[in-house]
């Protein structure tokens, strides 16, 4: 009802009761009392207008606070009866489908939906009586009838009196969201190859170095397996040569003769030991071809107990044997020292750093490396030291870096440094670290962990 009809009927009701009060009184005094009474409600009609005024700014006020409140909100919002028909949708909602909240007023809430998502929607109305939805992926259908995806969130609207009486969805639109994840990930991976790449070129850098190391170890006991195997067929053309003589009947005197003749006591004493050192021959170069295998795949390594001794020396060895001037290689450790780690990391590590020493090295007097290794606290750490040229001053906090090298193209990759920084820091839970030596020279420090991970 308006403010005038209510007006209206005050004065209406007013008017009925003085015309009841004039038939039923005519004296003067009653006509003054039913004045009076007429004044007392016409002042209470005054004041109900005045109060029913400001009442209906302050309602404009609030409503209209609400429409700006609702029309600067960036995520979509609407508002459904009971029956799922929209009553209000937000600025956001028209923008993202292209339609004007008048188009849609009074539709059915499965109308702005792709159809694959018609019956899940057209479910709202009813699902909202006993829960709410929360995070729900569908797609609103955009203004060329593509789908726009969006997270919503569904809930009940009650009336004053606590009674269901519709449901509000928000929602967030995930195209930008998804794009910009797309994006992340594209790029992520992107750095991941690259870094990849890295490494690995790195490897097939030291990898020419390294084969000629392997190839000079395993030349020693293959040529102690070659010579055995000669003197062994030696042996086997004078044992076959006594035992035609015995199959072809000569007696004993000549048997005799011939057996001292072709030293057949010496070489039956010679024939174990020359089988057991192939056999060792053997099994070292299985042990080195092992090794090899074990450190050119470091990235299937698994943390796993190791001696550290042996690591240290292999990697030397390879470095250092095949090398054109061969730098004095003194190392300074316990026998064996048991490390829980990854073996392959620590390997290549190593490789690095006494490669950078011998490279260093060359065309020098008296080349040197000094490896030291001393368990403190836990902690295995490992000096290798060259008496080189040592790190220019302004390098020595360069040499990390990736692609940082002073050395001739074809020769440095700068990566060497870099990699090993990352691997001893990140994979094997230690510090990798280079200084100058006072007395000339540089020096690395590898510490790392005896327990990885304790
Ligand atoms: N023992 C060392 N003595 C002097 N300089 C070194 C030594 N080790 C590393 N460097 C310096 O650090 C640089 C980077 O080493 P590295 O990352 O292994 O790459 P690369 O060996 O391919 O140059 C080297 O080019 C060199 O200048
Ligand atoms: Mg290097």
């Amino acid at each position: 009802m308006t403010r005038d009809n209510l007006m209206e009927d005050h004065l209406r009701g007013l008017l009925e009761r003085v015309g009841d009060q004039v038939d039923a009184v005519s004296d003067e005094s009653a006509w003054i009392e039913v004045i009076q009474r007429m004044d007392s409600i016409y002042a209470d009609i005054v004041r109900y207008q005045v109060e029913l005024e400001e009442k209906n700014a302050n309602l404009e006020e609030a409503h209209q606070f609400i429409q700006s409140v609702i029309s600067s909100i960036s995520d979509v919002l609407i508002v459904a009866d009971i029956h799922g028909n929209i009553q209000q949708v937000n600025g956001a909602l028209e923008g993202l489908i292209g339609r004007s909240a008048a188009d849609i007023t009074g539709a059915p809430l499965a109308t702005l939906f792709m159809p694959d998502y018609v019956d899940m929607v057209e479910d709202f109305a009813e699902h909202i009586r006993t829960g709410v939805i929360n995070d729900c992926e569908v797609e609103l259908t955009g203004p060329g009838g593509e789908g726009a995806p969006i997270a919503i969130n569904c809930t009940p609207r009650f009336d004053h009196d606590g009674r269901l009486s519709g449901l509000v969805i928000t929602g967030r639109p995930l195209g930008e969201l998804r794009r910009a994840y797309q994006d992340l990930r594209e790029t992520h991976d992107r750095l991941q190859m690259a870094q990849q790449q890295l490494v690995q070129s790195e490897k097939m850098a030291s990898l020419g170095q390294l084969v000629a190391g392997v190839a000079h170890e395993l030349n020693n006991p293959i040529s102690f397996v070659f010579g055995n195997m000669h003197a062994l067929k030696r042996y086997e053309q004078r044992l076959a040569s006594y035992l035609q003589a015995i199959h072809d009947g000569a007696d004993r005197e000549a048997r005799e003769a011939l057996r001292s003749e072709l030293k057949i006591d010496r070489l039956l004493q010679d024939i174990e030991p020359l089988i057991e050192g192939s056999l060792e021959g053997a099994e070292r170069v299985g042990e080195i071809v092992e090794d090899l295998r074990r450190f050119s795949t470091p990235n299937q390594q698994q943390c796993q107990p190791f001696d550290l001794a042996r690591v240290v020396n292999t990697a030397a060895d390879w470095v250092t044997k095949a090398r054109r001037e061969r730098p004095d290689v003194c190392i300074d450790m316990p026998v064996e020292l048991t490390i829980n780690g990854y073996e392959g990391y620590v390997h290549q590590i190593l490789v690095n750093l006494i490669q950078n020493a011998a490279d260093a090295l060359e065309g020098r007097n008296d080349p040197r490396i000094d490896i030291n290794v001393a368990v403190d606290n836990r902690r295995a750490r490992i000096r290798v030291r060259d008496n080189g040229p040592g790190i220019a001053t302004d390098q020595v906090l360069r040499v990390f870096d990736p692609f940082f090298t002073t050395k001739p193209v074809g020769k440095g990759t700068g990566l060497g440094l870099y990699i090993s920084y990352n691997l001893a820091t990140e994979q094997c839970a230690g510090r990798l670290g280079a200084a100058n030596l006072p007395g000339g020279g540089a020096e690395f420090v590898f510490e790392l962990p005896l327990e990885h991970g304790a």
